[in-house]
């Protein structure tokens, strides 16, 4: 890892642990909650917070970065070699419940390609992090995708949009169809965790549709260095938009497409 590289590593799991310490102290505590593009969709005082920290970091370490950070506090910088992409917390939802299940997730692209991620999930302490052409780390030690070829052994997780109430039922059908060829089903809200958790081996795949850059920025990383594989729902390269993403071990990939193209929606 070059000099700039191993930098960025090292404020991005400081950014991470620092999110996390404020995530963990307010946890179950009573919140600001406000929504956002529907009622569902929420933000809490500790997502603005959490973004505030990593932007000031960023800006003071790295002021020629540009920062694509969900709450909208970042900049974009034309001509910029490094771009940070930031979900301050994700699984909002589940946080504003007291529901055990969330994180921040930190990409970083050099030149336009997926080069660093960080995640930490403050709760079980487990820091993810992955280097381009360099492998996957939890807590330092190197994870890898599970071996499972077969589908009816494949554990599987998922997420819905916020705009489920109004949109067609596209993931219910995905949903349906995966129950009957998959082991078992999850649907524990923090889709960069899911990645992580594909990466690690404790889930078989995932899938999901309408996501945004900042779920997947460093999940994506995560998961390849991993050894595994991300597709959109054809096959083809991911959309880094996170529009509709397949992440699994490789082995079921082929698998889980077939599934997703046999749905009419
Ligand atoms: C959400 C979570 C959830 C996924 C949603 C995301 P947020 O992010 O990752 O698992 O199903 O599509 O928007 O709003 O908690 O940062
Ligand atoms: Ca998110
Ligand atoms: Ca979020």
């Amino acid at each position: 890892m070059d000099k700039p590289t191993e930098e960025r590593l090292r404020v991005a799991v400081k950014i991470a642990r620092a999110a996390g310490d404020i995530q963990r102290d307010r946890y179950e505590t009573p919140l600001e909650i406000q929504t956002k593009s529907v009622d569902i969709d929420l933000v809490t005082e500790v997502d603005r917070a959490c973004e505030g920290l990593a932007v000031a970091k960023i800006e003071e370490m790295f002021p020629e970065d540009s920062i694509l950070a969900e709450e909208g506090g970042g900049t974009n910088r034309k001509n910029s070699t490094w771009r940070w992409i930031i979900d301050p917390l994700d699984g909002t939802t589940n946080y504003a419940h007291g529901y055990p299940r969330f994180c921040i997730s930190i990409g970083i692209e050099r030149e336009k390609k997926r080069t660093l991620a960080v995640i930490y999930d403050p709760l079980m302490d487990e820091l993810y992090h992955a280097i381009r052409g360099g492998g996957s780390f939890r807590n330092n030690l190197k994870i890898s995708v599970s071996r499972e070829s077969l589908m009816e052994r494949s554990l599987l997780a998922t997420g819905f949009a916020y705009d489920q109430k109004r949109s067609r039922r596209e993931n219910v059908e995905y949903f349906a169809a995966f129950l009957k060829t998959a082991r078992a089903m999850r649907r524990d809200g923090s889709a960069a965790l899911d990645l992580c958790y594909v990466a690690s081996g404790r889930l078989d795949g995932f899938w999901e549709l309408k996501l945004s850059p900042w779920d997947v920025a460093a999940g994506y990383l995560l998961v390849e260095e991993a050894g595994g594989r991300i597709s959109n729902h054809s096959g083809g390269a991911a959309f880094d938009s996170g529009r509709e993403v397949v992440a699994s071990n490789g082995i079921i990939h082929d698998n889980m497409l077939k599934v997703i193209s046999t749905v009419h929606v």
